[in-house]
């Protein structure tokens, strides 16, 4: 490990490390568990990464925890990952508080449980004020929603004539007054977005792994981050 870590160059941290949190449910099949056995292993992952990156001074970590689609599974895989949310902010808001995380939400709160929804004010509340790192919790996030959320939103305040640009559109993504991403990880060897961040990643570095997300680890976080330091970012100069 201190040898990956030797090989990450300090001063070229990505700020803002994207996740797509995929294969819970393969990993529990694997195991001959149920998939809600995944989910549960996959929030360990979360907590082991909210940890290295802390350690690697990365500036913001989005974890897609749930997205607009997912509401098409069933009843009881729904209602069990509300609870493991639940269980998580309960058991880990004192922890981020005590290391300086801010928890950020992107989403719509509409359709959410009004016991998840209570979490996650709670959490942004009461971490508002800490700087140490953001953590943006995506749940009942979809992309397509929010670029679509944000237009409405300006079309509110709109005056006669006035067009649409992009700073207006960014203004009122959720992701708002977060860092540009730089990285975006999916694990579990699918390569698609699955509607995640479409706009914020215009720029960003993807990276995909066939490591299932209750997998994910230090060693993971590392060799991604190597693999981005050799990427050339160049923005469409030369
Ligand atoms: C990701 O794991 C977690 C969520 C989407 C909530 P999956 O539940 O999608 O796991 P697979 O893809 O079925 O293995
Ligand atoms: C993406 O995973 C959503 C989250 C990780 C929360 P899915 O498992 O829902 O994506 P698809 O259905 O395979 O594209
Ligand atoms: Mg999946």
């Amino acid at each position: 490990m201190e040898k990956l870590l030797s090989r990450i160059d300090r001063n070229r941290i990505p700020s803002h490390v994207a996740v797509i949190m995929d294969g819970n449910g393969r990993w529990a099949r694997k195991k001959n568990m149920e998939r809600i056995e995944g989910h549960r292993a996959g929030s360990l992952s979360i907590e082991r990464l909210m940890d290295d990156a802390l350690d690697l001074k990365i500036k913001c970590v989005s974890f897609y925890a749930f997205s607009t689609e997912n509401w098409s599974r069933p009843a009881a895989e729904v209602n069990g990952l509300w609870n493991l949310m639940i269980e998580f902010f309960d058991k880990k808001l004192p922890i981020m508080i005590e290391k300086g995380a801010k928890v950020h939400h992107s989403g719509t709160m509409k359709k959410l449980p009004k016991n998840v929804r209570t979490r996650i004010e709670h959490a942004v509340e009461s971490t508002k004020k800490n700087n140490k790192i953001i953590l943006n919790f995506c749940l009942n996030y979809g992309s397509q929603q929010e670029i679509t959320d944000s237009v409405n939103k300006w079309i509110e305040t709109r005056k006669e004539n006035e067009k649409i640009t992009i700073a207006k559109i960014e203004r009122n993504l959720y992701t708002n007054g977060l860092p540009p991403v730089d990285l975006m990880i999916r694990t579990s060897g699918e390569y698609r977005l699955s509607n995640f961040l479409l706009w914020q990643i215009a720029y960003a570095e993807l990276i995909f792994v066939d490591v299932l997300w209750p997998d994910f680890g230090k060693k993971d976080l590392y060799n991604a981050v190597i693999e981005y330091q050799k990427r050339d970012r160049r923005y469409g100069g030369i």
